[in-house]
């Protein structure tokens, strides 16, 4: 992945103003790091089927990082997460103000559908590449997740509907990631199934991160946790013990789906998956 930290140091988001403050707060976030576990999934769908496509790839891969770095930073606000600490530094509002996170957020969300504006493919592909991410990461997807974790704050849902909570403010955006490398080395019926095999990861990954919200410290996790009390997560609705037999229910799942990809794509994504699919253990 140190392509694309190059990449990403090479694309900041660029703005020079008479703002004191407005660049370097565009860009705290980017370079905190991250573990760029969406990148990293798009790139090696990639790269199992075409490496000359990788340099054009980095241009979606980006696109993912900064709509997901906003959605961090608007979940950190005060009037949704509140919280002080993201990828070990300060948050935004906590380090400028409210003003500044929400502009930056708000920056990064449409800047990324600009990085794709000029990424070197056809037309057609752009679009479908610009058409998934703003369905993933936009108002049937991210947003709607984010809407509905914040408004049944304290008011606990049925585990199904805590599904599509974490289907949309979660999964959707890593299934996007695979599919996006799909779209971009043109296979259709692959990226039909990357999308599933993605949900499916989403949910994971929400369900892992609920875990490490009650297992780890705020300075491991580099953000506040022990913060989803009022939330609907899986360990504050089920427990931490029926949290993690559900992660390693969908955990086996996935190994097993994992084994039925092309001998390429296994090679290429299996230790990126293994390790994340083991995260909670
Ligand atoms: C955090 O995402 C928000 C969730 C969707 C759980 P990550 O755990 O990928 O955060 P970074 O990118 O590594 O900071
Ligand atoms: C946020 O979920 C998911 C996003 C869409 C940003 P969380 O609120 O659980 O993420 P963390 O724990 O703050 O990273
Ligand atoms: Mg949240
Ligand atoms: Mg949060
Ligand atoms: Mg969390």
């Amino acid at each position: 992945m140190q392509k694309f930290e190059k990449f990403l140091l090479d694309n900041l988001p660029m703005s020079k103003s008479i703002h004191p403050t407005y660049e370097k707060a565009l860009h705290k976030m980017l370079v905190a790091g991250g573990k760029r576990f969406r990148p990293a999934l798009l790139l090696g769908v990639v790269n199992s089927y075409n490496t000359l496509l990788e340099e054009g790839a980095m241009h979606a891969a980006l696109a993912i990082e900064l709509l997901h770095t906003y959605s961090l930073i608007h979940d950190d606000l005060p009037a949704m997460d509140n919280s002080p600490l993201r990828r070990g530094e300060p948050t935004l509002h906590v380090a400028f103000d409210e003003v500044t996170a929400i502009l930056v957020g708000d920056a990064l969300n449409t800047y990324s559908f600009e990085v794709l504006c000029s990424a070197p493919f056809s037309d057609y592909t752009r679009v479908q590449l610009i058409r998934e991410l703003a369905i993933n990461g936009g108002l049937n997807g991210m947003v709607l997740g984010q809407a509905i974790d914040c408004f049944f704050e304290n008011k606990p849902l049925a585990i199904d509907d805590i599904k599509v909570l974490h289907t949309n403010k979660t999964a959707k955006l890593i299934a996007a990631s695979l599919k996006m490398g799909a779209v971009i080395v043109d296979r259709e019926e692959l990226g039909e199934k990357l999308y599933e095999f993605g949900i499916k990861l989403g949910l994971l990954f929400q369900i892992q991160d609920d875990i490490l919200d009650v297992t780890q410290t705020s300075q491991m996790a580099g953000k506040l946790t022990n913060n989803d009390g009022d939330k609907n997560s899986f360990v504050t609705i089920l427990g931490l013990e029926k949290a993690v037999s559900e992660a390693n229910i969908l955990a086996n799942e996935l190994i097993d789906e994992l084994n039925s990809f092309d001998e390429n794509l296994k090679n290429e994504l299996s230790e990126l998956l293994i390790k994340y699919i083991n995260r909670h253990k």
